[in-house]
């Protein structure tokens, strides 16, 4: 057995963050001990929680631990405690810092619909069979960076908050996309709002040029409206979308739930150079589940799976994971959010606990699935 040594960034975060983040790092335990690997998980302060112990969303030994790290994994950020705070010390400003301060420009997030749960998808399951695209969403930049002001004249209250795009932000986001649509079904759909926007314009001609470079890719530019419709009616279209900081968030929440919910999407951050990417299920931190061991820890372990997979290259862990959570859920077990009639419901630990053992099992037939374990 040839083990990695991997130093993992685990930031847990609030609400049910850290509820989720446990059951990812008992897999990524599971999975070191059964191939071999020696992952150190190194757990730091960040969101809510470090405002209330540290007085800043993103301490600086965070940033640095996330910095030194082969790859970093969050839970979630947020809650009502921290609502009426000034939007720059809120838990999600130390997100952006996050994602600006390691210039995390990727955010990669796979929309699937397992075929075990095509029958809970608001769509019909013959609309979302098959269904399996990858947004590509431009993390650092546009209005979520800009300046965001407030003021007040002649008593009359307004507000402004700036985009913004260089041609390199979406240089660089847009080739990461033909990449993977490349390795994909090689069809890219870059979706903006060039009809209204002085950003979108620049990013429909960035798109234009660089599609030059990739002769084998087919490529559709959709306005941001009409890829909403799109993304209801007829989703298995898309194979690669790239977008926007802004309209990635607004999509990658509507795709989400065409795959069951929202708490089943990991998704991958990270630039071309960083050394390591961030982890994080797109749900948030739902802070009316906290506590109460109910919620998903699906979009987390998916979340372990891919940084094995796209991080460190262990592909065959990943897999064993994916096909775990696949059995888990073929057998009937559910959280709430995704129950049917006749499924059985479990909690957060309860389904974790499933899928280690369901990894457990396969893992003694090894051989039968080409498995080095
Ligand atoms: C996401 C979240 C964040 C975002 C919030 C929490 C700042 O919605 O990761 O999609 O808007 O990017
Ligand atoms: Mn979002």
């Amino acid at each position: 057995m040839n083990g990695v040594h991997k130093t993992i960034a685990v930031l847990p975060g609030d609400g049910i963050g850290p509820e989720v983040t446990r059951a990812a790092t008992r897999i990524l335990s599971d999975c070191a001990a059964a191939f071999g690997h020696s992952f150190e998980l190194i757990e730091y302060p960040f969101g809510g929680n470090a405002i209330d112990r540290l007085g800043e969303p993103l301490p600086a030994a965070t940033l640095a631990g996330c910095r030194t790290a082969d790859a970093i994994l969050l839970g979630a950020v947020g809650g009502p405690k921290w609502d009426s705070l000034p939007l720059s010390k809120r838990p999600e400003s130390g997100l952006l810092g996050l994602r600006g301060g390691l210039e995390l420009y990727i955010n990669l997030r796979p929309i699937r619909v397992r075929e075990s749960l095509a029958g809970i998808s608001p769509l019909r399951p013959e609309r979302v069979r098959g269904c399996n695209f990858e947004i590509v969403r431009e993390l650092a930049g546009d209005i979520y960076f800009g300046a965001h002001e407030r003021r007040r004249d002649n008593g009359i209250e307004s507000a402004r908050d700036v985009a913004s795009y260089s041609e390199t932000e979406i240089e660089r986001l847009v080739r990461y996309g033909f990449e993977r649509a490349t390795a994909r079904r090689r069809r890219v759909a870059s979706v903006d709002k060039a009809n209204i926007l002085a950003t979108s314009v620049l990013w429909r001609e960035t798109v234009t040029r660089i599609a030059k470079d990739y002769p084998n890719i087919t490529v559709e530019h959709l306005y941001v409206d009409n890829a909403a419709m799109q993304i209801v009616l007829n989703p298995t279209q898309f194979d690669v979308i790239v977008t926007a900081n802004l309209f990635g968030d607004i999509l990658s929440d509507e795709a989400a739930a065409l795959a069951g919910s929202i708490g089943l999407i990991p998704s991958m951050s990270r630039s071309r150079t960083s050394k390591g990417a961030l982890y994080e299920p797109i749900h948030g931190s739902a802070p009316s589940l906290a506590g109460k061991d109910v919620a998903s820890p699906l979009g987390a372990i998916l979340c372990a799976a891919m940084m094995l997979r796209e991080s460190f290259g262990l592909a065959a862990e990943a897999d064993w994971i994916d096909a775990a959570v696949d059995h888990v859920l073929e057998q009937g077990y559910r959280t709430n959010e995704i129950a049917e009639p006749g499924s059985q419901i479990v909690g957060c630990t309860k389904m974790t606990e499933c899928i280690r053992a369901e990894m457990a099992d396969s893992a003694q037939h090894a051989e039968r699935y080409g498995w080095g374990v």
